[in-house]
């Protein structure tokens, strides 16, 4: 610290004296003096020096009148690339050193980045720019970086949304993206927002909100006696607790139509379907084909009496009166209830 203080001091007194701004022409016997603390490499010590470039009394300006402008090496023939340059493969998409797939695997954290790039990539201690191939204004930090289609709109959630599991039949079904999103996801703001990358694994799946596909989830039946509480379990990669797969029941007591019922109720499957499994969200796995509690039917047959919903080959012909909230019987439309 004494020594390196000195130094600099000095070197400032020949500038001065000589009239030379050029730090070049300083003459500096490499290896002739040790010029940094003997603790200069120690992350933790007094004198480490990432802690002399860090925060608002920054000495880089002193660092770059011996180790060059892009502190390459310069007059004191040490440049900082020779331990902080980035693996040969960095900014090559098929080696395993590439960038993205380093930080995909290190749970996509950028927070370690800062301390040479600076906050958002610019400003940093070394310079990068990351324009050249991320082209959207957020650069690094748009939304569709790390999930979703990079070439797309970050601004647009379609093209934010990741191609895994059932993202996709979800948003078929529902449409209204932003709502359909918001139903299951906070949406952050920005990606540093609270909640978004955390240390527990995965996203976070949160079903409780006032969007509207997750008050449809938690549909109250059976005379305000079923009161669904939807939940996603991390181990199992499965939801449970909807109304959408089945968390339902209707009282033959409370029907104008209990002529129709084979049990006190008329219920769902109360299914546990598996994110990644479609066949586990098949046709017949949040009901029956009829439900249980209903009177027998053909498959063919349902369309006589709900035949807004499916036609007499069992397709359904319209997805906004299926999995709508309400029943859909007789060219009717009202609550479950
Ligand atoms: C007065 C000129 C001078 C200044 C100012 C200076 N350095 Fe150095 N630095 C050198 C010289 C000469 C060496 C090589 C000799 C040595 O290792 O002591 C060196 C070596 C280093 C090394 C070790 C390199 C290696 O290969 O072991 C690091 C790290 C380093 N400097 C960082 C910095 C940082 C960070 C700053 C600014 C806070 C800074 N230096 C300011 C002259 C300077
Ligand atoms: C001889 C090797 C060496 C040289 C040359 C070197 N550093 Fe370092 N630097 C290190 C080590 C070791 C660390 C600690 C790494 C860690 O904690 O993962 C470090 C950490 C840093 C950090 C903090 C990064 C982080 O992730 O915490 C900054 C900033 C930094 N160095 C700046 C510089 C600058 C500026 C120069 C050139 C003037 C330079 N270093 C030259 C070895 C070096
Ligand atoms: C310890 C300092 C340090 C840290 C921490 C660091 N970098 Fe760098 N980065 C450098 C240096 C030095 C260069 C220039 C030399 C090189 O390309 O290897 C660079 C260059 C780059 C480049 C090439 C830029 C261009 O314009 O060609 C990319 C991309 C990059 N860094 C990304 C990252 C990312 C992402 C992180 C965090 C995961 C990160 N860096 C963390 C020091 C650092
Ligand atoms: C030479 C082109 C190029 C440069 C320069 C570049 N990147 Fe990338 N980066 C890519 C490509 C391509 C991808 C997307 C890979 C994919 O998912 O298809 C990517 C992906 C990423 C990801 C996503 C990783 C994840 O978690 O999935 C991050 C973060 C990233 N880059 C950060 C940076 C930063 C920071 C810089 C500048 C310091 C930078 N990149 C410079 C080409 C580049
Ligand atoms: C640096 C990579 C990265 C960027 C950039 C990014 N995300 Fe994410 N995002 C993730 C990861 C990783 C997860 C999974 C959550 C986890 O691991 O904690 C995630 C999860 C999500 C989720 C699921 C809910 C949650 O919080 O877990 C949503 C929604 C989301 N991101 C939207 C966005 C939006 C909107 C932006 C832009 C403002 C964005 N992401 C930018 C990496 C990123
Ligand atoms: C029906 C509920 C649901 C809807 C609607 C939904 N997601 Fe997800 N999302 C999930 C589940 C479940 C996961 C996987 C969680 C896990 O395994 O960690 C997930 C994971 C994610 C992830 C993290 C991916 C990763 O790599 O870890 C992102 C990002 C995401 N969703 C964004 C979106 C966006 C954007 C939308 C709207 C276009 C959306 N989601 C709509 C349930 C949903
Ligand atoms: C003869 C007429 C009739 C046929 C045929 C019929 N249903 Fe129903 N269905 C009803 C009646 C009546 C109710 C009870 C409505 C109420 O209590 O208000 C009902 C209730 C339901 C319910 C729960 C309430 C709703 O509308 O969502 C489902 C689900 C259902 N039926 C599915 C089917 C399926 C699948 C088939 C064919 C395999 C089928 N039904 C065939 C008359 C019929
Ligand atoms: C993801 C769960 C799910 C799947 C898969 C599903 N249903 Fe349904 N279905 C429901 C729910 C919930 C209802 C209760 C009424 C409502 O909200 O529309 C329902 C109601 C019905 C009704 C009664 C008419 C109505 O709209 O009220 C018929 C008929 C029906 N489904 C047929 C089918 C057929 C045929 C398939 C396969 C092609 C199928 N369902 C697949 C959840 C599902």
């Amino acid at each position: 610290m004494q020594i390196e203080k000195r130094i600099i001091i000095f070197l400032s007194g020949v500038a001065i004296i000589s009239g030379c701004s050029d730090p070049a022409k300083i003459p500096l016997a490499s290896g002739a003096v040790a010029v940094h603390s003997p603790v200069w490499l120690e992350p933790g010590s007094d004198d480490f020096h990432a802690d002399k470039v860090a925060g608002p009394n920054s000495e880089l300006e002193q660092c770059r009148q011996c180790h060059g402008a892009d502190l390459s090496g310069g007059i004191a023939e040490a440049s900082c690339a020779k331990c902080h340059a980035h693996p040969d493969g960095w900014l090559v998409a098929e080696a395993p050193e590439f960038h993205a797939t380093v930080i995909a695997a290190d749970n996509h954290d950028l927070s370690g980045c800062e301390k040479c790039h600076g906050a958002h990539f610019s400003d940093g201690i070394f310079p990068a720019d990351c324009s050249r191939c991320h082209v959207h204004p957020a650069g690094p930090e748009a939304c569709n970086t790390c999930h979703g289609n990079f070439p797309g709109n970050p601004d647009n959630l379609a093209d934010v949304v990741p191609d895994k599991g059932a993202h996709e039949v979800h948003l078929e079904h529902f449409g209204d993206i932003e709502n359909t999103c918001a139903s299951c996801h906070a949406i952050p703001a920005t990606v540093g927002a609270a909640g978004h990358l955390d240390n527990t694994p995965g996203a976070e799946v949160n079903i409780q909100g006032n969007a509207r596909f997750a008050v449809l989830a938690r549909t109250i039946t059976n005379e305000g006696q079923n009161q669904p509480a939807p939940t996603f379990d991390h181990q199992t990669e499965t939801c449970a607790n909807t109304y959408c797969h089945g968390d339902w029941k209707l009282a033959k007591a409370r029907s104008n139509s209990s002529w129709n019922y084979a049990a006190d109720h008329i219920e769902g499957n109360a299914a546990t379907p598996g994110w990644d499994d479609p066949a586990s969200a098949a046709c017949g796995t949040c009901h029956a084909l009829p439900p249980v509690g209903h009177n027998p039917s053909e498959i063919s047959g349902c369309a006589g009496c709900h035949g807004a919903t499916i036609d007499d080959t069992g397709n359904i012909i319209d997805e906004s009166k299926h999995i709508n909230g309400k029943v859909n019987l007789f060219g009717q439309e009202y609550d479950m209830f």
